[in-house]
């Protein structure tokens, strides 16, 4: 009797065994072809990007909304990174057990149920999609910086989003254009991106040690004070939008039906590829506060700005094109996993079927991938940068929130059930997964919480007038009742 309740409450979880197979995969039109190091340079690749090029900038300086941050940045980095260290553990226990593309998704189907594991998904698209155009945003940026170091004046109305309160533009529509014509490029095939990823990744590190280097030769200590202008507040509000540069390390998990060895590569890949970054990005903060003085960073194109002029013309211009590369990279992993996630959500009949069709030709879920391409280019040609990473942010670490506690109740529910890599001083870290997480979320505006609330409420309608009624775990449990 309990048991026909569950069946049909909101509540209901899919059997860990019922993911699709390892084995399945292959039937199921994935090709499983990348390698621990894919998966590094997919997770590096999702990394690097807008945040530590661009956002640095604001959350350095700050603007009339926030206190910036002045040289404490660098805790600012610290905070955040140690945020995601504990989630991204508990990402990596999840993987290691659940190991199918979807990601925290998938997760939260297993534990919390299907409600929550809707929640997660649709939050998941700000995480990816409106994240997405947070990158396609930041990469124009970069872009009109490269036309102007050769003499090309793009007219201001297409080069930047109608913003309120501002002169704005018309349409961003470099940012359009890249985000189609990264969609092409996801549309051919898996395989192709990671190798283009992996080629964009060396560019990239590159570019970031060739900063350092160069730039460490500049640093006056003297910058370095007042080191907390803002005192703790300009920390937390910096850490609150830095955030957004460790974005995507979960990417690694939505490509674990690709992986050859998901199981042992996919925390490996995600611990790695978090920790290198962290340390990147603590590098950079550093050397940026103390090479120019931090009321006079940029907010437009900070890194390479500071080079410029600190003496170090030529090395501003090619940091300036190799953050374009860096971003590039980004956009790609991030469009990829947003594919991977409607897919997911898509085979489990919580969004059309047809979401999962894949292309006979280049295997790829093709409808998938043109509706986040041309939602990705919609956005990034209309909104400004800030919102879309603040949206991006409050999603991301609600749906963190939501895994740390999903393993520590698959903990106490499933204790038995094999894990290739286990939490270690059980039950700490997914407690202060949850609250650092949370505790984050608070420093973000009121109007990103308003928006974050109203997102949720469209979320939860779709769920109950299509997702619940057209879910198989539904109609499977159905089945099952019907023959015993
Ligand atoms: N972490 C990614 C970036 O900073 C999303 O661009």
């Amino acid at each position: 009797m309990l048991e026909r309740v569950m069946e049909r409450s909101v509540f209901r979880t899919k059997r860990l065994q019922s993911h699709p197979r390892l084995e399945d995969s292959h039937e199921l039109g994935l090709r499983r072809d990348l390698t621990v190091w894919h998966l590094v340079a997919l997770g590096i690749g999702a990394i690097i990007g807008t945040g530590v090029f661009v956002l640095i900038g604001t959350a350095t300086v700050g603007n009339s909304h926030r206190p910036g941050a002045g040289p404490g940045i660098i805790l600012s980095f610290l905070c955040s990174g140690m945020v995601c260290a504990l989630a991204a553990l508990c990402y990596a226990e999840f993987a290691s057990m659940i190991p199918v593309a979807g990601s925290a998704y998938s997760y939260t189907y297993a534990t919390l149920g299907e409600v929550i594991a809707w929640l997660v998904g649709w939050n998941l698209i700000l995480e990816y999609g409106v994240a997405s155009a947070a990158v396609a945003i930041g990469w124009s940026g970069y872009f009109v910086n490269v036309l102007n170091l050769v003499g090309i004046e793009l007219p201001d109305l297409l080069a930047h989003a109608p913003e309120a309160g501002r002169s704005g533009g018309l349409i961003n529509l470099p940012a359009v254009l890249v985000s189609l014509v990264m969609m092409g490029l996801l549309l051919m095939g898996t395989k192709r991106s990671a190798q283009i990823t992996g080629v964009i990744v060396v560019v990239k590190l590159f570019v970031i040690l060739f900063f350092l280097a160069v730039g460490a030769g500049g640093v006056n200590p003297e910058n370095w004070t007042p080191f907390l202008p803002n005192g703790v507040s300009g920390v937390g509000a910096a850490a609150a939008i830095v955030f957004f540069a460790y974005v995507g390390f979960d990417a690694v998990s939505t490509a674990a039906e690709e992986a050859r060895n998901p199981q042992k590569d996919i925390p490996r890949a995600i611990l790695v590829s978090l920790a290198f970054c962290t340390l990147m990005y603590v590098s950079v903060a550093a050397v940026l506060t103390g090479l120019v003085p931090v009321t006079t960073i940029d907010v437009h194109a900070p890194v390479a700005d500071a080079l410029s002029r600190a003496g170090y013309r030529w090395g501003g211009a090619l940091v300036a094109v190799g953050a374009l590369a860096g971003i590039t990279g980004v956009l790609l992993v991030m469009m990829l996993g947003q594919i991977r996630i409607f897919f997911a959500m898509s085979r489990d009949g919580l969004l059309s079927p047809r979401l999962a069709t894949i292309h006979s030709r280049y295997q790829t879920p093709s409808l998938a991938t043109i509706l986040t391409g041309s939602g990705v280019a919609l956005l990034a040609g209309f909104i400004p940068i800030g919102e879309a990473a603040d949206m991006t942010n409050i999603g991301t670490l609600f749906a963190f929130c939501l895994v740390c506690l999903g393993v520590l109740w698959l903990r106490i529910s499933q204790p038995e059930h094999p894990r290739a890599f286990r939490l270690p001083w059980m039950p700490w870290i997914p407690v202060l997964g949850t609250l650092s997480c949370f505790g984050l979320m608070l420093f973000l505006p009121s109007l990103t919480w308003i928006r974050f609330g109203a997102w949720t409420c469209i979320g939860l309608l779709v769920y109950a007038f299509y997702g619940h009624c057209h879910s198989r775990l539904a109609a499977t449990h159905k089945n099952i009742s019907r023959f015993t």
